[in-house]
């Protein structure tokens, strides 16, 4: 019997247990946010990180744990479930890994990054197959204290490193709920013609100021697909409804002028899972929760006409 470990999101605990439910999944065991699923478990949106084909090593000592994980690999991060101390004294001595902020856009790690736990005294859960190159799926960002009016272009940042890396080729991005203008300037730094940018309030000066904007006062929810030709990136950060977003979406996926989508779909005090779960119906598309999102996710279709 094999098995597959999620780690629940700081906080978001429920949500992860919610989405086991909905998925049919049974949770094998459960310690502090890390739980253990029978065999292989699917992608869950609410998993920091996931690790598949976790094996049980038996260990005999500290040494020999550090030489049982070594042996497996080199890079490991970890996550305490209990017996910290003797887990810390472990992992000082595994190979240290570079955990410094990355700049925008930064190639990913190439090196596979594993994960362990001490699941008991002397018995290691380990995997090498995890869905992130950053331990536990944490990453962070050189950070640019200057420019960004807000501290929401760090999603941004985030999706285009690690989710869409790939170059981009001009055209128009669009960007709606865009004040006061964090996601509008990443847009602006790549390399697109044009941004057009929407909201009922307006965007900083310093960001208008950028040049190649087309700003736009209304609400999203009135725009005509039509007035924009080809859209390269459509990108949403709207505060609204679910649904609303839903709505907005599926009008300019119908108008077919649009190539890629990355949207952040907002909650309020309950996570909306009828609306979400109509969101994943859209072929091709995914949702995660980013290591920048708080209780929101984001969902994204690539390649819509290719
Ligand atoms: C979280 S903020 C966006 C932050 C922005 N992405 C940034 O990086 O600075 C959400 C925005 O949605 C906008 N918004 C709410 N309803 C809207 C609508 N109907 N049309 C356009 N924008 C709307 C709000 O005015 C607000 O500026």
């Amino acid at each position: 019997m094999h098995f597959t470990g999620y780690l629940a999101i700081h906080d978001f605990s429920q949500e992860l247990e919610k989405e086991f439910e909905l998925r049919c999944v049974k949770i094998h065991e459960k310690k502090d946010r890390f739980y253990l699923v029978e065999g292989d478990g699917p992608d869950l949106i609410w998993a920091q990180m996931t690790a598949r084909n976790l094996e049980t090593i038996e260990i005999t000592s500290i040494n020999d744990g550090v030489k049982k994980l070594k042996e497996r690999g080199r890079n490991w991060g970890l996550f305490t479930v209990a017996n910290h101390r003797r887990a810390q004294l472990i992992q000082d001595e595994l190979p240290k890994f570079n955990t410094k902020p990355i700049p925008f856009r930064h190639p990913l790690p190439e090196k596979p990054m594993g994960f362990w736990t001490l699941w008991d005294t002397n018995i290691i859960l380990a995997s090498q197959t995890t869905s992130s190159p950053f331990a536990l799926g944490e990453m962070d960002f050189q950070e640019d204290k200057v420019m960004p009016p807000s501290r929401a272009y760090l999603k941004l940042w985030e999706f285009f490193t690690v989710y869409a890396p790939e170059a981009l080729n001009g055209g128009t991005s669009i960007d709606v709920g865009s004040c006061p203008g964090g996601w509008t300037w990443v847009l602006r730094t790549l390399e697109f013609d044009k941004t057009v940018s929407v909201d009922k309030a307006p965007i900083e000066n310093r960001i208008m100021n950028m040049g190649k904007i087309e700003f736009r006062k209304e609400s999203a929810f009135g725009l005509d697909p039509k007035d924009f030709g080809e859209i390269e990136w459509f990108c949403s950060d709207i505060i609204c409804y679910p649904e609303r977003l839903l709505t907005l979406v599926k009008k300019f996926l119908a108008a077919g002028t649009v190539k890629n989508f990355v949207c952040t779909i907002k909650y309020q005090a309950e996570t909306d899972w009828e609306n979400t779960l109509k969101f994943l119906e859209i072929p091709g598309s995914r949702i995660v929760h980013l290591h920048h999102n708080k209780h929101e996710v984001t969902w994204f279709l690539k390649g819509v006409k290719a």
